[in-house]
């Protein structure tokens, strides 16, 4: 047989009928909807696209009666939901004749960032918690060649400072407070629809510094406006409770959790997010590291989907909501965004389990583990 480039068809006229349908990334897709500068082409990775997988077996979990999805934004070309806005972002800065960009992050934000500015030729610089960021992310950051700066104090404290960095030098920001990041960011309520051919009666998501929560509030909105959905989701927040400023309406000095994507205490977007919850009649709770930790296991052992801690929390909110009587989804079509993936961080997955048993390397001893 031969093997090589000679016999893969290199024209798609060559095909019958196209088996896979090329995809171009979210400004491409959506770039009537999204008001960014058009006049440079999109720094892109293809971001976007993302499955939206059913769910039954953890539905039943979650005491059933429901229909649930999982938006699986951890398979974003970085690993997390946070390329849609980097796309729309680094494609403006580009636009905006930028040289280098910033961000603080706990870890998604900059990994994304800096992979974005590496395919536009920028400089990229980003701020996290030291020792608070997962190890995926790091690498990431670091693979993709930002500047890594480590400070001592938490992503509020970063934010703070690339803020006044930005003001003062020539270096954009690129952290959610840019607008640009809603643009694409809000991509991915339009995809929910246009795959369910309507919205979901619920959105949940985990909510850190509230700019998900908005773009897909904007999101749905748009399309709401627009006449192509007759009404919105209901949104159910999720945020830690060590780290629970909307839920308790206080800034949270030292915010702690294991979900350290949304180890925050200060968000930004805190009234949009608020508006959102209103305009929604959603909710917003908090759940505890335990209870991440339980649906973070089950979200991979029931449905074979491996997510970071922080999109448990949206999970748990969902079991605590049906707990605690308040939440009701039964009939109800339910999605629940899994904003980045398990091997961004696979120390927090490592230390949920027993390490595996070494055994000798003959049948018998295999047979011997197994107990079949
Ligand atoms: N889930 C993950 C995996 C995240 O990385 C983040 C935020 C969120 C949820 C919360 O989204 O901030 O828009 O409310 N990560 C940011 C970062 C803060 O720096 O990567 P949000």
């Amino acid at each position: 047989m031969k093997l090589g480039f000679a016999t893969i068809p290199t024209r798609m006229s060559a095909l019958a009928s196209p088996k896979v349908i090329a995809w171009s990334g979210v400004i491409a897709h959506y770039r009537e909807r999204l008001d960014i500068a058009h006049h440079v082409a999109p720094v892109t990775l293809l971001e976007g696209n993302t499955p939206l997988i059913p769910a039954p077996r953890l539905a039943d979990a979650l005491g059933g009666g429901f229909e649930l999805f999982l938006k699986y934004e951890g398979l974003n070309p970085t690993g997390s939901f946070k390329d849609r806005g980097m796309t729309t972002a680094i494609t403006q800065a580009v636009a905006d004749g930028a040289r280098a960009v910033i961000c603080a992050s706990t870890g998604n934000t900059a990994a994304s960032a800096a992979a974005y500015a590496a395919r536009a030729g920028l400089t990229c610089v980003v701020l996290v918690p030291e020792g608070k960021i997962a190890a995926g992310k790091l690498a990431g950051a670091l693979s993709y060649g930002a500047q890594v700066i480590a400070i001592n104090g938490n992503f509020d404290d970063g934010l703070r400072m690339v803020r006044e960095a930005s003001r003062c030098a020539p270096i954009v920001l690129v952290n959610n407070i840019n607008p640009a990041r809603l643009q694409g960011q809000k991509t991915a309520a339009f995809e929910i629809c246009d795959v369910l051919g309507s919205a979901p009666d619920w959105l949940c998501l985990p909510v850190g510094n509230a700019g998900n929560i908005t773009a897909y509030w904007m999101g749905f909105s748009e399309y709401h406006r627009d006449g192509l959905i007759a009404q919105r989701p209901r949104l159910l927040g999720a945020q830690a409770a060590g780290a629970a400023p909307i839920v308790h309406g206080r800034v949270f000095d030292k915010p702690e959790t294991l979900a350290t994507a949304i180890r925050i205490g200060n968000p930004v977007r805190w009234q949009e997010a608020l508006a959102a919850l209103r305009e929604s009649n959603g909710y917003i709770t908090d759940v505890t590291d335990d209870e991440i930790l339980n649906w973070h296991r089950l979200v991979a052992r029931l449905e074979g989907v491996f997510v970071e801690p922080a999109c448990a929390a949206s999970l748990a909110a969902i079991a605590k909501g049906r707990r605690e009587g308040w939440f009701d989804p039964r009939g109800q079509r339910v999605v629940c965004v899994m904003t980045g993936h398990g091997l961004k961080d696979p120390d927090t997955a490592m230390r949920s389990f027993a390490a595996p048993i070494t055994i000798e390397p003959r049948l018998e001893a295999l047979l011997e583990a197994v107990k079949l």
